[in-house]
């Protein structure tokens, strides 16, 4: 649960860059409890988030995370990265300032030859300048195991196509009990 003043800081950051923020809105434990429960915590050994904020689902992932794994969280917005960086002193967590975009590279700088088990996305894509969603989303498959998986939380299916285009299989889910109602995307390749 966040802080008023870190809620204020979220809103400031929104009213700067309404679309590569996305929403006003951070993610509900709800929808947080849907998307995590899809990650087999055993397994897992390196996770990538995207848009990780002010940390609403980084630090439940961290909760979950086996000591051995690693999380990488990549943000655009600086500040969100140096408050993570100042909040959550976990060695697990590497948290980066840059673009999804570049998932591959950041990997490859910390982990050589690392590909992650999941990669979890906050990104508000249907508002992400033109062009950038299909790139984020060939590296973000390249950037995975064969058994890897793209959990995607959105408030609308803007991104389908797009997951089809690059992954085989694409499930999605519904939380209906949300304001607004979210969902959820799992692709495979
Ligand atoms: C809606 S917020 C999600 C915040 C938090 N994860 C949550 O669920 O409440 C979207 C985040 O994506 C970040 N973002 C936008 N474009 C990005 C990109 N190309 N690469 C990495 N982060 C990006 C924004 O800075 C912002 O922190």
């Amino acid at each position: 649960m966040h802080s008023f003043s870190e809620k204020l800081k979220f809103f400031g950051a929104f009213i700067r860059s309404p679309k590569t923020i996305g929403s006003v809105i951070p993610t509900s434990s709800r929808v947080i409890s849907h998307i995590l429960d899809q990650i087999d915590w055993k397994a897992a050994r390196l996770i990538v988030e995207y848009g990780p904020g002010m940390g609403t689902i980084t630090q439940p992932i961290l909760e979950r995370l086996h000591p051995d794994a690693r999380l990488i969280a990549i943000d655009m917005n600086a500040g969100f990265i140096n408050h993570l960086k100042l909040s959550i002193p976990d060695p697990r967590l590497v948290a980066v300032h840059g673009s999804a975009a570049d998932v591959g590279r950041i990997i490859a700088n910390h982990i050589a030859g690392g590909r992650a088990d999941y990669i979890v996305s906050g990104l508000p894509f249907s508002t992400l300048p033109e062009g950038i969603d299909n790139h984020i989303m060939s590296e973000t498959a390249r950037a995975l195991t064969p058994e890897g998986a793209f959990l995607v939380y959105q408030y609308s299916r803007y991104v389908v196509p797009l997951l089809r285009t690059h992954f085989t299989s694409v499930d999605e889910a519904k939380i209906w009990r949300n304001i607004p109602p979210c969902y959820i995307f799992r692709a495979t390749k």
